[in-house]
């Protein structure tokens, strides 16, 4: 069931999607002090693995050390070097690029080459720059500043199942798909979290179908939104029967969860995938798809075969829909650009209300006169 049983203000106006200041104050005051997701632990899996990104102005380096991720600063403490600067790489010892300084799994200096020109030694002041590092399962988080709170905490109350649903053996990583998008970050977000559009941009995969109010159950906080439907439908009912085969319970169920303001956990009976949405300027977004695919709990070469093929399925299906939702994305970023309109939001889309919503609240931005919905409460909402 949905909460609201009215339709809803539409909160943000069309600057706050096209606003360099606006983008500005959501990196620094919304993205940077929430956990992010940067990695699967499946892609650093021997010592000496790293990748490189840039990340809300940040340049990183996630690294395997000795079996455990972390993440430094990539810029080297003699002269700002990035110390590596390929996405993917492996080295045997964490070392500049440069002239060779080496590190150690802590960020200290290790090894200086021809050491004697920099006496007296300022150790304290010859360190990487260090980021807190957590996993759920496969997935790695970085936390840009010290305030969140543990990962654990940030997931609650869903740590455990994501934990459990990102995790291998039974769960594997099959896939990544990085892109970029000439949009707002925004827009691609609310795209995912509601189905009203389900039935006019996937028609060719669904039919005109709208998933159904009684089989989707919504949660709103201020922390995350979620979605859970129960299906019947003919992919859910074979997703199910996949997860049987290979050894699990179905669920039958399709969860999508928003944890603000910019990652997507996405678990089914048998595929899986964590989005992160990277803001590169006001009209422009970087997605990143982590994709999973259930391997069970029964291993011979027929399952291998079934996985392949679940793995193969899930993402031709991923694809045509993330094309589908991809194709629009431009003409609604101009449409937005140029707009007079105030909008409105139906109940199918509550979830970006609430996503509004936090974004202004958590940004002291006012809502507008008789928005009508508390964060709180989220019942009644007339307007
Ligand atoms: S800049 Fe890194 S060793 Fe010189
Ligand atoms: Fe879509």
């Amino acid at each position: 069931m949905f909460v609201n049983q009215h339709h809803l203000q539409y909160l943000l106006e069309p600057v706050h999607y096209t606003d360099p200041a606006q983008l500005d104050r959501e990196i620094r005051e919304l993205m940077v002090p929430s956990w992010q997701l940067v990695a699967s632990q499946s892609e650093l899996p021997r010592p000496g693995d790293y990748a490189t990104l840039n990340l809300l102005g940040h340049s990183l380096l996630i690294r395997n050390c000795e079996g455990t991720i972390r993440a430094f600063q990539n810029v080297c403490a003699h002269r700002h070097c990035q110390l590596a600067s390929e996405p993917y790489g492996h080295s045997p010892v964490l070392q500049c690029q440069y002239h060779g300084w080496e590190y150690d799994s802590s960020g200290k200096t290790k090894k200086i080459p021809d050491a004697r020109c920099f006496r007296p030694w300022d150790r304290d002041h010859s360190q990487l720059v260090t980021y807190r590092t957590e996993t759920c399962g496969d997935l790695v988080f970085v936390a840009l500043t010290d305030s969140p709170p543990s990962l654990r905490e940030w997931l609650a109350p869903n740590f455990d199942d994501l934990e459990r649903d990102f995790s291998p053996p039974e769960w594997r990583r099959c896939w990544n798909w990085d892109y970029e998008a000439p949009c707002n970050w925004k827009i691609p977000l609310e795209n995912t979290v509601e189905s009203y559009h389900v039935a006019m941009l996937h028609k060719k995969f669904y039919g005109s179908f709208y998933p159904s109010e009684e089989k989707s159950l919504h949660v709103l906080t201020d922390r995350y939104t979620e979605l859970t439907y129960l299906s019947d439908t003919r992919m859910e009912a074979w997703q199910a029967r996949l997860r049987k085969y290979l050894g699990g319970t179905p669920t039958n169920q399709y969860v999508h969860r928003h944890y603000f303001p910019n990652t997507v956990l996405v678990t089914t009976d048998s595929f899986n995938y964590g989005l992160t949405l990277i803001p590169l300027a006001p009209d422009r977004v970087r997605i990143v798809l982590r994709a999973y695919t259930l391997h069970g709990k029964t291993w011979n070469p027929i399952t291998r075969l079934v996985t392949l093929y679940a793995g193969w399925a899930g993402k031709k299906y991923t694809l045509q829909v993330h094309n589908e939702d991809r194709a629009v994305y431009p003409a609604q970023q101009k449409g937005i650009e140029a707009s007079r309109q105030k909008g409105v939001l139906g109940t199918r889309e509550e979830r970006i209300y609430a996503f509004q919503e936090y974004i202004l609240k958590s940004l002291g931005l006012p809502l507008p006169v008789n928005h009508g919905c508390r964060q709180s409460d989220f019942h009644g909402t007339s307007v």
